[in-house]
């Protein structure tokens, strides 16, 4: 089978992700590119030998269809624009997620989709990993009876909210959007997929507990380089970038937001000047720092999602009930209990031994090849319009916090 032309627009961290994959896996070439930075535009092109007419500063002078599909991996208020545009243009899509910052603009994009005929899939990688599968192997095998409640928690790690959500580009809810939608939308993608569907009520709670002026410590500077407390304090950027140099997976991220070099020197020049060198408790951050999500199902099915800033980097974890039997899963181990015999039997899905949201990435990226060459949508395990519809309970959630009522989908 021929290879899929791939055309990338955005070639930042996440556009870059998924060309190395597609290219590694040999099911797709890499043809175009569509990238602001020059430096970022010019060492992608040249990577994958990208022809100059295939090369362009900006998503919107693509005007004809030079490859097969696009990945539109933007930052968030920039996925609108493309992807109705290369829907249009006949590209199938690979659209990070969230879709975009508004119920009216993901709107159009699932209609643009709907519209051309293409496919069309949202970067929920969640969905494509290997314990994903088994755990909903498990819900959909009975085992468990009929679900009643699910409890679902997203430990975002300490030193993860510092970096992303509160000096760095997902701090902002005017510049990018809440948390739950930049964040925890891969978690009410999850939920319903696992669920099958989305819940008809909702209510939250939560807030900006600990990242803001009120918690900063005596004598703690505006900088961590200038803070004489900058050694006992948890959230030290000196740290936890210095700690990055010696360490392969930092290397490859968080540290390439801070400095695209991997040496003392440059950091240091990134952590006096740049956004990541700034106090925790001095930044320009709104979006929560903890947030809990309770939902009704039309079926009666009860959850609960809670995101939190303060644990270690873990998986998420899962608890699911039914009225025959349960789950207890980390992200890795599914202990999964029967309630006729009382056995626990104990699942391992495995080291992923990849990187990526443990395989996520990989998985949702093959998927998609396999979807674009086999001409068949159902080989990806979502549409865009349920992924417009998990998007919906997020803005949902989101104005019941705002507005402490019960929101009806
Ligand atoms: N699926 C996930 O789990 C996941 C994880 C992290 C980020 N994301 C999402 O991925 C997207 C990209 O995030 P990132 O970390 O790769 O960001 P990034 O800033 O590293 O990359 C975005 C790139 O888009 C380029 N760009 C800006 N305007 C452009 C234009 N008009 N035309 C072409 N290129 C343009 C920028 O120069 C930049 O290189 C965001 O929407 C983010 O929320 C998803």
């Amino acid at each position: 089978m021929a290879p899929v032309r791939l055309l990338v627009v955005g070639a930042g961290q996440r556009g870059s992700g998924y060309a190395r994959r597609a290219a590694a896996s040999g099911a797709a070439t890499v043809v175009g590119v569509a990238e602001a930075d020059p430096s970022r535009r010019e060492r992608f092109a040249s990577a994958y030998g990208v022809p100059r007419e295939n090369v362009f500063p900006d998503w919107a002078a693509v005007d004809s269809r030079l490859a097969d599909a696009a990945v539109i991996a933007t930052q968030d208020r920039d996925h609108e624009g493309p992807a109705v545009r290369l829907a249009g243009l006949g590209y199938h899509l690979l659209l990070e997620k969230p879709m975009a910052p508004t119920e009216a603009e993901a709107r159009r994009i699932a209609d643009a989709v709907a519209a051309a005929g293409v496919i069309g899939a949202v970067c929920h990688v969640l969905r494509y990993t290997g314990y994903t599968r088994a755990l909903k192997r498990v819900v959909d095998s009975g085992r468990l009876g009929e679900l009643i409640n699910v409890q679902h928690l997203e430990p975002v790690g300490w030193w993860h909210q510092a970096h992303s959500f509160v000096r760095g580009n997902w701090r902002n809810s005017v510049e990018s959007g809440p948390m739950l939608l930049t964040k925890s939308c891969h978690d009410l993608d999850w939920l319903a997929y696992l669920v099958g569907g989305a819940p008809a009520s909702v209510a939250s709670f939560g807030g900006l507990a600990h990242f803001h002026p009120g918690k900063k410590p005596d004598g703690a500077a505006a900088r961590c380089l200038d803070c004489s407390v900058e050694s006992s304090c948890p959230y030290s950027a000196k740290r936890l970038y210095l700690n990055c140099l010696e360490d392969d997976d930092l290397a490859e991220w968080p540290l390439p937001a801070v400095t695209p070099f991997r040496d003392r020197d440059s950091v240091l020049a990134a952590l006096r000047e740049g956004p990541y060198g700034r106090c925790v408790y001095d930044c320009d951050n709104d979006v929560v720092d903890n947030q809990v999500v309770a939902m009704q199902y039309a079926s009666g099915l009860t959850a609960t999602f809670t995101m939190t800033a303060f644990t270690p980097m873990q998986r998420r974890q899962t608890r699911l009930f039914g009225s025959h039997g349960s789950v207890d899963g980390d992200g890795r181990i599914l202990r999964v209990t029967d309630f006729r015999d009382g056995e626990t039997e104990t699942i391992d899905t495995g080291d992923p031994g990849e990187a990526g949201h443990d395989g996520g990435d990989g998985g949702l990226v093959d998927a998609l090849l396999a979807a674009v060459a086999d001409g068949n949508p159902a080989l990806l395990s979502s549409t865009m319009a349920a992924s417009l519809a998990s998007h919906r309970v997020v803005w949902a959630a989101e104005r019941a916090r705002l507005t402490g009522t019960v929101v009806h989908l």
